[in-house]
């Protein structure tokens, strides 16, 4: 039940600042994919909190309450929104936990902490921030929370494996995504009409259709959390290691690019660790 949040200031670099946001200055510094990303949730703000957008809410809950919460514990939700999910879990962890939310969407930051002013409750903190690059410290977190967020990471893979990484031993990371025919029938008529109007709109934007399976998500869990770079880990905390700093650092940076770019294309994401142990009982005379 660990709750070793990180510290402000090892947070503040990574993330954005109001004042600086407000001379547009570091919108510029935002990769394209968030920028388009933080305009989107920051337009769509004013439709968030309608009636017939309750499933928000409703699915937050649900991420939330199949996770194994206790009072006390940390939990950091990335690509918070208006605070579906870190609303329950600052419930669920009680006075004496702590949750952050992360988002690119000011305006859903701002629903998400009046909601949790109107609930007075005192233990959670939204942030806006790029939830792929918080610069977090590593195992900070009893749980991390990601609901409908994954997809708009240009590399899921990535940013499944930096969520991991932020999980303390022992916790759990949540990630939630929409299933297949979301929103049919009505989204193929939204796209045709769409592609009537302006052909090239048609899908421009609708990453959420890119993982929508039991499978796909057990794949990207599986993919990232035994992602080759660990591999790198092992090799430069082992008996590799004398091989490795024989070489100059040029020649490091090839292996390491080679061996890893090779283990990814082959989708090599478990390895071998047999042991064999020797045993022998002295007989007694
Ligand atoms: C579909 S909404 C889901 C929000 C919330 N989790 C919920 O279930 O209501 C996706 C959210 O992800 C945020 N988002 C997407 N990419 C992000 C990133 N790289 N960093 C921070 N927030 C991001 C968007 O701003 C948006 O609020």
């Amino acid at each position: 039940m660990g709750s070793s949040m990180a510290s402000d200031e090892l947070l503040e670099p990574e993330l954005l600042e109001p004042e600086l946001l407000e001379h547009g200055l570091l919108e510029h510094g935002l990769p394209e994919h968030a920028l388009r990303v933080a305009r989107t949730y920051s337009a769509a703000a004013d439709h968030y909190a309608l009636g017939s957008l309750s499933f928000w809410n409703r699915f937050g809950a649900g991420t939330v309450s199949r996770l194994p919460l206790q009072p006390g514990q940390s939990v950091l939700d990335l690509c918070c929104g208006a605070g579906a999910s870190a609303i329950p879990a600052a419930r669920a962890v009680g006075p004496g936990g702590h949750v952050l939310g992360i988002d690119l969407a000011e305006p859903l930051l701002e629903q998400a902490s009046a909601k949790a002013a109107a609930e007075r409750l005192p233990n959670i903190e939204f942030r806006r921030g790029n939830a792929i690059s918080t610069g977090l410290p590593a195992a900070s977190f009893d749980a991390v929370v990601c609901v409908f967020g994954v997809f708009f990471a240009p590399d899921m893979a990535g940013f499944a494996a930096e969520m991991w990484r932020l999980v303390r031993p022992g916790g759990v990371l949540a990630i939630t995504t929409w299933g297949p025919g979301l929103f049919e029938p009505a989204n193929a008529i939204f796209w045709e009409s769409v592609r009537g109007l302006a052909p090239s709109l048609y899908k421009s934007f609708n990453p959420w259709d890119e993982i929508t399976t039991p499978e796909a998500l057990a794949a990207l869990y599986a993919r990232d959390l035994t992602s080759p770079a660990r591999f790198w880990d092992v090799v430069l905390g082992s008996g590799y290691r004398a091989t490795v700093d024989a070489l100059d650092q040029d020649q490091q940076d090839v292996l390491r690019e080679d061996v890893l770019t090779k283990l990814s294309s082959r989708s090599i994401s478990t390895l071998r660790t047999d042991v064999v142990f020797g045993r022998a009982i002295r007989r007694t005379e």
